[in-house]
Parts: C-alpha cells; structure tokens; sequence
C-alpha cells in the first residue's frame, strides 16, 4: 500500500482519510493512502512538529503498558482503538517483561482489521477484534474479550488518542466509566487525549478542518477535561518526585521529564490511575 497503484482492501474508502492512516503516517508508516498523507502533510504545514506529537504520545502509550506490566505486575490487558499495527505493539512491548502476558486490540477501522494479522504473533495470548467502543457491550460481552481477559482479575485498560474521536454527545465519560466498571479492582487505565489548551488556532483549525472531512471527528478537551476522564481512580505519579496529576503526554515515564518536555508532547494530556 506503499504506492499509488496499490488497491484498497475492500470497504476501504481510500480517499477519505482516517484516524488509523493518519497516525500511521505521522509515525513514519506505510498503511495509509495518498489522501491521508495529502491531509497529514496539511496539518503539518500549521503544526510543524506533527511527528513529535505523534511520537510523544506512541511513547506514553508504550512505557504506560511496560509500566504496568514491569511494576504494576499486570497480566492481562484491554488496548482499545489500538491503531495500525506499529513497532513496538503493545503484547511486544508488555511480554518483554511478562512472557505471558494476555492482549486484546480492539478498533474499528477496517484497515486495521486488514492488517490484524501482523498483531497475532502472540502464540495464543493475543487477539483482536473489530469493535466500536461506543458500543461497550460488544467490546465488553465478545467472545474473543472473555476467551482472554479474566475480569475477576487485574488488567490494563489502555485507550490512548481514541476518546478524542468521541463527541460528547456520545458520553465519553460514561463510556470511560462503564469500561473500567468492568475491571477488577487492582486494575489500571492509562489515557492520553488531545487537547487545544495554548496551542495556535491556525493549526487546532487545521486538525479540527481534516478530521471534520475524516472519517471521525476530533475534538480538543482542556486538562480539567481530560483530568475528569480518571473521576474515582488513583491517580500515579508520572514520574520520580512529580505529583499524581494529569501530565503532557512526553513526561509520564519519562527518564528525564524536562528533555520529553517538547512542543510535541503539549498537544496531548495522559494519566495512568489504578482502579481502588
Ligand atoms: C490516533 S490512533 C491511536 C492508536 C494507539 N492507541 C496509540 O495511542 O498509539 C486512534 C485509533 O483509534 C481508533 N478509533 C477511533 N474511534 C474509535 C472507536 N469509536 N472505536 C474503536 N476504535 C476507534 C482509530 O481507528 C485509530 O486506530
């Protein structure tokens, strides 16, 4: 799919963007089509340091899942709007530490159902699943989820970059809430989310412009926002000596917090917090 001539899978729309291709070009990868670049290369040319951003948050997400698998000893875990299979996915990242370590994807772009395949190298301990997770139940009742995640114990809940796809109309609080309602106590939920607070209105109004002709909306949520994701949880320090807050994506693990702390990584907000 590295050229013009390639095919789209059937029941892809090649020239409507989506947020799975986006991602995947912003990340430097090749599962996206020449209107996705097209739009990417648009809000670039606003938001200079797009792959950063990108970066920062593919960054939270990966040491968030080493986190809670290394220190938290989590086994098993829920990677919700999981994104096109990337380096470093999310059972490669956690079975570094626990070999045993259970993943379900879930997301509901047809891409990434396509490219599904390279995700199941987990030998059994890994699934995905085509899903809306504005749909809770056909996440949380699927087959495939049961089969994998025990919910009388601890998991990881990760849904990074995807709640800001949901429109509040669609309640992504309760959403949030009704997922993590499913979890054992002991269980963990990292988020990260995009947000406007500071940034230049030309390039939020360009974000907001090739998302409105995407196949999802985006919409930008302030650090109160953001912070109201993790009502109930315990928030965990994003690192050494910080206190337990939401931070910008690039600090939370981060070995040195003021080097991550970048013009890329204030365009998103994260927390990891630990169901009591
Ligand atoms: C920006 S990518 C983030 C990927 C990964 N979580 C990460 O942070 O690196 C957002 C992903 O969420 C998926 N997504 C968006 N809305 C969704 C929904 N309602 N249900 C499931 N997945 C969704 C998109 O298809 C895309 O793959």
């Amino acid at each position: 799919m590295t050229t013009e001539d390639q095919q789209a899978p059937p029941g892809i729309d090649p020239a409507t963007p989506s947020p799975a291709r986006l991602y995947d070009y912003y990340l430097g990868g090749t599962d996206n089509f020449p209107a996705d670049r097209e739009a990417a290369e648009r809000i670039r040319a606003r938001m200079p340091e797009l792959a950063d951003a990108a970066w920062a948050n593919r960054g939270f997400h990966q040491r968030a899942a080493l986190w809670m698998a290394g220190t938290a000893g989590i086994r098993q875990f829920l990677d919700i709007g999981s994104g096109l299979p990337t380096q470093n996915n999310t059972h490669q990242a956690v079975q570094k530490v626990v070999p045993e370590a259970r993943v379900v994807y879930v997301d509901n772009d047809p891409l990434v159902r396509a490219h599904a395949s390279a995700l199941l190298t987990g030998e059994g301990s890994t699934r995905f699943i085509t899903a809306d997770l504005r749909d809770p139940d056909s996440v949380l009742d699927h087959p495939q989820v049961r089969e994998l995640i025990d919910f009388t114990q601890p998991a990881g809940l990760l849904m990074t970059a995807v709640l800001h796809f949901v429109a509040d109309g669609s309640d992504p609080y309760g959403l949030v809430a009704r997922y993590v309602a499913e979890l054992a106590p002991g269980s963990y939920l990292a988020l990260t989310h995009i947000t406007a607070d500071q940034k230049p209105p030309a390039a939020v109004q360009a974000i907001l412009d090739i998302y409105s002709r995407a196949t999802e909306r985006i919409y930008m949520r302030t650090r109160a926002q953001v912070a109201r994701f993790f009502d109930g949880l315990e928030l965990v320090p994003p690192y050494d000596g910080a206190p337990a807050a939401v931070t910008y994506a690039g600090e939370w693990g981060a070995e040195d917090a003021a080097l991550a702390d970048s013009d890329g990584s204030r365009w998103s907000y994260g927390a990891v917090a630990r169901r009591p």
